[in-house]
């Protein structure tokens, strides 16, 4: 059965739109719709397994798919990434930057290896793919990229890492979004909040019961779908969007209006330490 999506039909068709990390959770779901919609999507990652899988089932459903495998840290794959989508189709008309990875930490545990792991696939990821879009297409022809952040204009208690990059992107997106608005580019980003996705699964035990707790305190009272996050990235890409650039749309069923998701213990280490009147 194809993807059920709620845009209209042949909405992306004859375009080419990239999308990394589509091999799982929220990538997959944007696979599934773009294809669905008549686009022929690319989708790129570290590992070729799961790509194969999506592009199985894209293909099933009569999409049309191709994958690749590239680390997006690394220049020269991004490079060639490029050279294999512009070799195949000759355009690229939309990028969504969704590849990325983190890990949950208190800040004081996170090895520097670790932090620049998480520091370079999201944000330096991001920016070499929205580099080379723009310098090897989009400068020229204009298009459409939307980036991946997580929902983090709060801080993010236990993924400092992953929100201090993700802030880095939202504020690439602006920056590009007024850069390259010359070129006919508009580039936009999603940010997520605590959705039912695959990328659950990486953690453990404890996070898990912290995570059902978590619900209650958002105002919807549940999670968010994959399919709720890929049909807010279709609507960027889509026409629809048209007059929208350097914005980020908070996919969070009203969690960062309200929310607490970091018990602070009662403690008086924080008295006050001077008046200036006395
Ligand atoms: N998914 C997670 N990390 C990635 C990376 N470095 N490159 C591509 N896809 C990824």
């Amino acid at each position: 059965m194809r993807y059920q999506s709620i845009f209209r039909p042949d909405l992306f068709a004859n375009k080419t739109i990239i999308v990394t990390g589509g091999g799982t959770g929220i990538g997959r779901a944007t696979a599934h719709e773009l294809a669905s919609l008549g686009a022929h999507v690319v989708l790129a990652a570290r590992k070729l397994s799961n790509l194969e899988k999506v592009r199985d089932e894209i293909q099933a459903d009569g999409g049309s798919v191709s994958i690749t495998s590239c680390n997006i840290r690394e220049e020269a794959e991004v490079k060639a990434l490029f050279d294999f989508v512009l070799d195949a189709h000759g355009k690229v008309d939309g990028l969504v930057n969704n590849a990325g990875g983190q890990f949950l930490s208190p800040a004081e545990f996170i090895s520097l290896k670790g932090w620049q792991a998480v520091v370079e696939t999201n944000l330096t990821g991001t920016f070499l793919m929205c580099r080379e879009v723009f310098n090897r297409y989009m400068n020229e022809h204009g298009g459409v990229i939307v980036n991946m952040l997580i929902e983090m204009w709060r801080g993010f208690p236990g993924m400092a890492h992953s929100a201090a990059a993700r802030a880095g992107i939202e504020n690439l997106t602006k920056t590009l979004a007024v850069e390259w608005a010359r070129s006919g580019v508009r580039i936009n980003a999603v940010a997520p909040g605590l959705i039912q996705s695959s990328g659950l699964d990486n953690y453990p035990d404890a996070a898990k019961v912290f995570i059902d707790q978590y619900v209650h305190d958002i105002p919807m009272k549940r999670m968010g779908s994959e399919s709720e996050v890929a049909a807010a990235i279709v609507f960027l890409l889509s026409p629809a969007a048209a007059y929208i650039s350097g914005e980020s749309i908070r996919i969070d069923g009203g969690s960062s209006l309200w929310r607490k998701t970091w018990e602070v213990p009662e403690h008086e280490n924080a008295p006050a330490t001077f008046d200036g009147f006395r």
